[in-house]
């Protein structure tokens, strides 16, 4: 047998099983698994994987590179965010392709597809409607360019984004007719806009600081909102997934709505497992806002629950970065900081190091949570999220026991602070391969900007 590349010695870790295997890689796509296939060929290449974990390459569904945002732009883009993600082990990401003003959806996701022609790992989209009465006339062409899933924000009304129920609804009648997914933001604006009225006061905000954000945000304002989107999806029948969730309650509502049959999957993002609201208490506790807010420990503790039972079914990041200068602009307003984190590098280090390592989860489940389930729950399974031949060979390797000190001077993100700034992790790729070629090479990133390619999806089937 002769490879290009031939991935030898290493432990394959898949969803389904753990083994001592040498992975043969011709062109793009993996060509053969087995236990002594090092033995009988010859490669090009050869990458010693002895004591490492070899695993698919992990798959960010929900990131928000070089985005325009509260009078900002967040400040990784498709050079320092697919850097970043490379490193981290992540060899595709999908991004929300945004409307602003008056954009169609067809114009919007033209814009996207620019930003992303200096990608270095692998992508595709998310469209978003923000204008049902516009924007839902073009669901159909959206699909057609290979993008089923459609991003819907409750709140947002500042950026014109936000979707109230008639156009939840009816772009879930939408979704089920056409074969696609609802994303939606769950938070409950009229009520949040009622307390953050009630809270925003100078005397409040001179006292509270960063503490304001969750006084305003509790958690019914999320859970209230995930359930109405659940009653939406249980009778029109159109598939409903919640991003970013980040309470026990949502993820409780969403567990018996999965038992009753309702289509709804939801993902949480890594900050909402390991992180918890008491960085609010800290003098630079604004630089950790973001929508949702950061909850309680037993929240967190209820979402890891829902991982290792597969209630939640994906772990994504919703990077977002500003730097210090960026977040600077609040000024004590919650209403004007630009909200969201850097972590595309981290999350697949994280999840690792918090679940694996400390046993909240298998080594399966992770890979299932990083890998398999985002490639599933977003079609592009078994072409991502697998080592199996005619996959791509989309493969990250990583040293299971060695940790480095989290540095963002060392990382590849613009941000000049981190949200989980001198923690020490386990997960980082020593090589990582997208599509065959090795973008990674111990420790150091080799890939190049245009090599990424959009990958195009199918319509869900109902
Ligand atoms: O605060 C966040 N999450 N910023 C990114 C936009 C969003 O709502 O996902
Ligand atoms: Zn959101
Ligand atoms: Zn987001």
């Amino acid at each position: 047998m002769k490879f290009d590349t031939l991935i030898k010695g290493g432990t394959v870790v898949t969803a389904a099983e753990t083994m001592k295997a040498d992975v043969g890689i011709v062109g793009e796509k993996i060509s053969a698994i087995g236990a002594n296939l090092a033995k009988n060929a010859q490669a090009d290449k050869v990458i010693d994987a002895k004591g490492k974990y070899v695993i698919p390459g992990g798959m960010d569904v929900h990131v928000h590179l070089d985005m325009p945002f509260m009078g900002s732009c967040s400040c990784d883009d498709y050079d320092t965010g697919h850097r970043g993600a490379a490193k981290g082990c992540v060899t595709t990401t999908i991004d929300f392709a945004l409307p602003y003003g008056k954009d169609s959806l067809n114009k919007a996701l033209d814009n996207w597809m620019k930003r992303a022609e200096k990608a270095c790992v692998d992508y595709a989209f998310h469209s978003a409607i923000s204008d049902y009465k516009r924007h839902g006339k073009e669901m159909k062409s959206i699909i057609e360019r290979g993008v089923p899933t459609f991003k819907e924000f409750m709140i947002y009304a500042n950026m014109g984004w936000q979707s109230d129920d008639d156009a939840i609804f009816q772009t879930l009648e939408d979704c089920r007719r056409l074969g696609g997914m609802l994303l939606v933001h769950a938070e409950s604006s009229k009520v949040l806009d009622v307390l953050v009225e009630r809270h925003h006061t100078p005397e409040l905000m001179k006292k509270y600081k960063s503490r304001l954000h969750t006084m305003t945000r509790p958690h019914y304002i999320e859970y209230e909102a995930i359930q109405r989107a659940v009653t939406w999806s249980e009778v029109t029948g159109g598939k409903l997934y919640v991003v970013h969730m980040s309470t026990r309650q949502g993820t409780d509502i969403i567990k018996a709505a999965q038992e009753r049959g309702v289509p709804v999957l939801a993902e949480t993002c890594i900050q909402y497992l390991v992180m918890n609201d008491d960085v609010f208490k800290t003098k630079d506790g604004h630089l950790y806002a973001c929508q949702p807010q950061l909850k309680r420990p037993e929240d967190s503790e209820r979402l890891w629950k829902g991982l290792a039972d597969g209630t939640v079914c994906n772990v994504s990041t919703d990077t977002c970065s500003f730097t210090r200068a960026q977040k600077a602009i609040w000024k004590g307003d919650w209403n004007k900081i630009p909200m969201g984190m850097p972590g595309l590098e981290t999350m697949m280090p994280l999840l690792y190091t918090k679940g694996v390592l400390e046993k909240k989860i298998s080594l399966n489940r992770f890979v299932e949570l990083c890998c398999t389930s985002p490639a599933k729950t977003m079609n592009l399974y078994p072409r991502k999220g697998t080592i199996a031949p005619g996959s791509d060979a989309d493969i990250a390797i990583f040293d299971p026991k060695a940790k480095k000190r989290v540095d963002h001077k060392k990382l590849q993100t613009k941000c000049d602070w981190y949200p989980v700034q001198g923690w020490d992790l386990a997960g980082f790729a020593e090589h990582t391969l997208c599509r065959g070629k090795v973008i990674v090479e111990n420790g150091k990133f080799v890939g190049k900007n245009g090599y990424g390619q959009f990958l195009p999806r199918k319509p869900f089937s109902y």
